[in-house]
């Protein structure tokens, strides 16, 4: 059977994750976050100290990860433990961006995400999707806006909670892990030829929503 496969790439705090799953609700498509992978693994890293490139090399055999969709919604398990809670800190984000860089990492990764992709309908977002992961990709969009927009929107999602960092450091953040993603050598950030660009930094969640379902019903039509 040929499912439908539609790519959405992005930088980090675009809201990639958040539209991708609202869309494939309405859709009745699986949307699968490859990002909460690459965090499982830099959990794993930070877990057992192993965040050095030939540290995490020697060790990416015993790395498990797998992913279920209880529900429609993706939970992520590390050698059978399920560390969806566990995986948003800003440690966490750091050590999957550094993690993430590494080859070993990337191929591990690259062949549990084709096979989802390969027996689901499927919006998956990440890094390079479009590029590398699902190069034939029904369609393939790729989601961004400012790196000001982007922290000032993580920062009214934290600004309730204790420990809230200062705008300017979720801005410094942000701006750390974009160069990191972007020059990486390997599967770098960046928007495939055949990607439809959407910068959101002027529209609201709905809106992008609507526009981004639109793009894929057009498409699929
Ligand atoms: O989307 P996210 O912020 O949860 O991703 C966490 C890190 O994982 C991000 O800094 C880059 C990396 N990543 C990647 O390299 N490739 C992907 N397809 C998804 C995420």
């Amino acid at each position: 059977m040929k499912t439908i496969n539609i790519a959405i790439d992005g930088p980090s705090g675009a809201g990639k994750s958040s539209i991708s799953k609202a869309v494939a609700k309405d859709l009745g498509f699986i949307h699968v976050d490859t990002g909460a992978m690459y965090r499982a693994i830099g959990l794993y890293a930070i877990r057992n100290g192993c965040l050095e490139e030939e540290q995490i090399t020697k060790q990416i055999s015993e790395i498990e990860i797998e992913l279920k969709f209880i529900g429609g919604v993706q939970r992520v398990f590390l050698c059978g433990e399920d560390v969806s809670d566990y995986i948003r800190s800003p440690e966490v984000s750091m050590a999957a961006s550094r993690v993430s860089a590494v080859p070993a990492v990337r191929k591990h990764l690259l062949d549990l995400q084709k096979k989802i992709a390969s027996e689901n309908n499927i919006i998956m977002d990440g890094r390079d999707i479009g590029t590398v992961v699902l190069p034939h990709a029904d369609l393939k969009i790729f989601l961004t806006a400012s790196a000001e927009e982007r922290a000032s929107r993580r920062y009214l999602e934290l600004r309730e909670k204790p420990g809230c960092p200062e705008y300017e450091e979720i801005l410094e953040d942000i701006k750390k892990r974009d160069y990191q993603d972007m020059h990486r050598d390997i599967a770098p950030l960046c928007q495939a030829e055949d990607a439809v660009l959407v910068d959101s930094s002027a529209m609201g969640f709905h809106e992008v929503v609507e526009h981004i379902t639109a793009l894929i019903k057009e498409k699929l039509d």
